[in-house]
């Protein structure tokens, strides 16, 4: 049978856009055409479309009417708006994390550290609340691209759960590296928050959606998140902070250290660390504890393969893994690390929704349940470590 083609779009022309489209090159349910690139910064677009020989759009709108997909591959605080405008033409959204946010008052003096979190966690929510609208009134859908979902280790877990009917007591996770790339990542206004919305989500909804297949599995209903208590810290804004160079530390006004405490229905628990002062390599990693059985996924860094090299300089022209301070030595070098990171059965997953329908792993109610879970947890923070009600979608 001849396989469909699906003409997609990327928002985006920075990081995310590069892995997306490495791993869209790598779905083979379908061929997936990607026909050009929108980004408001025009110069950094054109020689991304050069470079792959696809368009550059000037506007969203011109890209929409040439594409049944779009990726969105910018800042949080433009995920709502474009995922908004994907929708409301019936296109499928294929939509990067955090979901969505709450991204300041609009004023110069707006500061993350000092405005109350409340009124974040109200806006995030409306925020969430205008996709779901969006995505109701749509014939498209969006899908929510949270790779942890999708790591072979994840997935495998998610098989244990379904064959074994296990029913997990705790996870407790982390998701850690010596600093973001991006710019806007040390401003709140961009980002939505700090470490705790950037990474903490990772681990968070891959817990989430854990929980999730287990009362799926068991009651075909999902097990949803009740409660938070959380901490969060600025650990290199501090006067005490010694910079010897190896952790960024010029954040402006957020967190680079949190711990995230959460309570589900059932009474388990989830225990899940996120930060921006790890050095060695990023920190991805899950562990789950069941009444049956106990799973330590190893996202980064992880064993598949190591290398040991004496000479630096040798290994100039060679990636070894992601945000590794040096190539001396022993590492744990990957030798595949999107496939590790989930991002190809990612879009696999995603284009075979697309193309045949179904329930995504990963869709808009587990975004939301996310955002719903992080910005509590900003309110417990700002408490103290006060427990919170999560609101659950
Ligand atoms: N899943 C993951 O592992 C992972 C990793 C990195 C980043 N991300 C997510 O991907 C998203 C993008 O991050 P990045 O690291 O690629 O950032 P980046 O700064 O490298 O790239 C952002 C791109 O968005 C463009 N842009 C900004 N605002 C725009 C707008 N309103 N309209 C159109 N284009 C716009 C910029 O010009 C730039 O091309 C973020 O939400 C981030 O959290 C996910």
């Amino acid at each position: 049978m001849e396989k469909k083609t699906i003409r997609t779009g990327i928002v985006g022309s920075g990081f995310a856009a590069t892995f997306h489209y490495e791993a869209v090159r790598r779905v083979f349910g379908c061929n997936v055409e990607v026909i050009g690139t929108h980004t408001i910064d025009a110069e950094q677009g054109k020689a991304y479309a050069q470079e792959r020989d696809i368009k550059f759009f000037e506007t969203l709108d011109e890209m929409l009417d040439e594409v049944d997909v779009i990726h969105v591959c910018v800042p949080p605080v433009a995920h709502e708006p474009i995922s908004i405008a994907g929708l409301e033409r019936d296109k499928f959204v294929i939509c990067e994390k955090p979901l969505t946010g709450y991204f300041g008052d609009g004023t110069d003096e707006f500061c993350g550290d000092t405005f109350p979190k409340q009124d974040a966690l109200d806006a995030a929510l409306e925020s969430v609340d205008r996709l779901i609208a969006a995505e109701k009134a749509s014939k498209g859908r969006l899908l929510y691209a949270e790779n942890w979902v999708y790591t072979p280790a994840v997935q495998k877990e998610r098989e244990i759960l379904e064959k074994t009917g296990g029913q997990i007591l705790w996870i407790h996770g982390e998701e850690a590296h010596s600093g973001s790339h991006s710019k806007e990542y040390a401003h709140w206004k961009f980002c939505g928050g700090g470490v705790m919305l950037g990474k903490g989500c990772h681990p968070l909804t891959a817990a989430l959606y854990l929980k999730r297949v287990e009362g799926r599995v068991r009651d075909g209903k999902p097990i949803r998140p009740k409660s938070v208590t959380a901490r969060a810290h600025a650990i290199t804004r501090l006067e005490s902070f010694r910079d010897e160079g190896h952790i960024r530390c010029d954040y402006n006004d957020i967190d680079d250290f949190s711990l995230m405490h959460v309570e589900f229905e059932d009474g388990t628990v989830a225990t899940l660390a996120a930060s921006d002062i790890v050095v060695g390599g990023i920190h991805n990693w899950l562990e789950i504890c069941a009444n049956n059985h106990r799973a330590i996924c190893n996202i980064n860094p992880n064993t598949t393969m190591q290398t040991y090299n004496p000479v630096e300089e040798n290994f100039k022209d060679i990636y070894v893994v992601e945000k590794i301070g040096t190539k001396q030595g022993w590492a744990c070098t990957a030798p595949d690390e999107d496939w590790v990171t989930g991002y190809h059965q990612e879009m696999e997953a995603f284009y075979g929704t697309i193309i045949n329908g179904g329930q995504p792993e990963s869709d808009l109610l587990l975004a939301a349940d996310s955002i719903s879970t992080i910005y509590s947890a900003y309110v417990s923070a700002e408490r103290g470590g006060a427990v919170v009600d999560v609101k659950n979608y």
